[in-house]
């Protein structure tokens, strides 16, 4: 693939490998007086699978939240109904009626975004050196294994089962601690739905993977106008490896969702929640429901901020095909199973490419 790129100018395997170059955040570089094109570190290659997008003919679904917490039995089917097809057909749907004030939304990505304008010395005492550290951030996702940079800064923090919070900028630690509280009760009553969808129990999710100490995060993006745009990406495609991201931003479009082949464009209704299906209900699920690939492009003009709220097993939880939704004639196991905390240290080694981590367990024997 290098080869027919002639335009990507990559350091060595050896270089990346051994010696992980310090890079500064990309907003530092993106403030720079004069920036008119990208360091060839951020172009990526172009695929010619990633061009066309489409502006949906279709959208992604609209799951009224108050409908699964409604005492009535028709609504309530009807929304189960509606959850489980979004799941199979799309993987990603919009959360409206969730109860979560917009003070609070809009709190947590200002805290955000305070914290990303923090000084580089300030920030440098967050970042973090493995995926399982409470508190990390830094720029791109993993230096150490990118071959090419993505043209964003993140900051990622634990809120459960252990809460954890930077304690700069001053009001950042209450605010998350409001927030991730109110989105936690939020992902654990759409989880019950999803579970309730594929003919389980509702609690079957929460007891077989011990959801009450389930690992709950608060991943933040910033993406600073990017002068060469159609070169760089914030996020390369990839799929979020917990059951259930839920994903906040400010106003600014960046989000695409592949779908039937195409990438459309996300343009969420205000103050909803998009959530996506992560890799381990694609697990729990045994392949029925998909963790759908996404990515972010970036643009000239605006700073884009995105809340990735990933949540997901107990780090000791094993994860495996749910025995009921198994028949060993027709529907055998296609996954294997695996605790929580190694598939996570698995992608901590892997670079953020596609659905890689998922593939490594699929078994392929069957
Ligand atoms: C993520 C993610 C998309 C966005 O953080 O996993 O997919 O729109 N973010 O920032
Ligand atoms: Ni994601």
């Amino acid at each position: 693939m290098a080869a027919s790129a002639p335009f990507l100018s990559q350091p060595s395997q050896a270089s990346l490998t051994h010696t992980p170059p310090k890079r500064t955040s990309i907003k530092s570089l993106a403030e720079l007086p004069g920036l008119t094109s990208i360091p060839p570190i951020y172009i990526f290659p172009t695929n010619a699978n990633d061009q066309p997008f489409s502006d949906a003919k279709e959208s992604i679904p609209t799951i009224d939240f108050s409908h699964l917490t409604s005492n009535n039995p028709d609504e309530r089917s009807k929304v189960l109904q509606e959850l489980g097809d979004a799941c199979q057909d799309w993987g990603f749907f919009m959360v409206i009626n969730h109860g979560v004030p917009e003070s609070m939304m809009q709190a947590i990505i200002e805290a955000c975004r305070g914290f990303f304008e923090l000084t580089e010395e300030e920030k440098q005492e967050f970042e973090g050196k493995h995926m399982l550290d409470p508190i990390s951030c830094g720029t791109s996702s993993n230096v150490s294994v990118d071959k090419v940079l993505f043209w964003r800064d993140f900051l990622k923090v634990f809120q459960h089962p252990e809460f954890h919070s930077p304690n700069k900028p001053a009001a950042f630690s209450e605010i998350a601690l409001e927030f991730s509280t109110r989105v936690r009760q939020v992902a654990r009553i759409i989880v019950r739905g999803i579970s309730e969808s594929l003919g389980l129990e509702g609690n079957y999710i929460d007891e077989a993977l011990n959801l009450e100490d389930g690992l709950q995060f608060l991943a933040a993006n910033f993406y600073p106008p990017c002068p060469q745009p159609e070169l760089a990406l914030g996020l390369p495609p990839h799929s979020d490896h917990a059951l259930l991201t839920l994903l906040i931003q400010n106003e600014i479009m960046g989000l695409q969702v592949q779908h039937k082949g195409e990438w459309i464009n996300v343009n969420p209704i205000p103050n909803s929640f998009l959530a996506n299906v992560g890799d381990h209900i694609e697990i729990l699920s045994n392949g029925k429901y998909k963790s759908v690939l996404h990515r972010a492009v970036v643009n000239n003009k605006d700073t884009r901020i995105s809340i990735a709220m990933p949540h997901g097993p107990a780090l000791n939880a094993v994860v495996a095909p749910a025995s009921k939704l198994l028949d060993h004639e027709n529907n055998p196991p296609a996954y294997k199973a695996m605790k929580y905390k190694d598939y996570l240290e698995l992608q901590q080694s892997s670079k953020l490419d596609g659905k890689s981590c998922l593939e490594r367990i699929q078994d392929r024997t069957i």
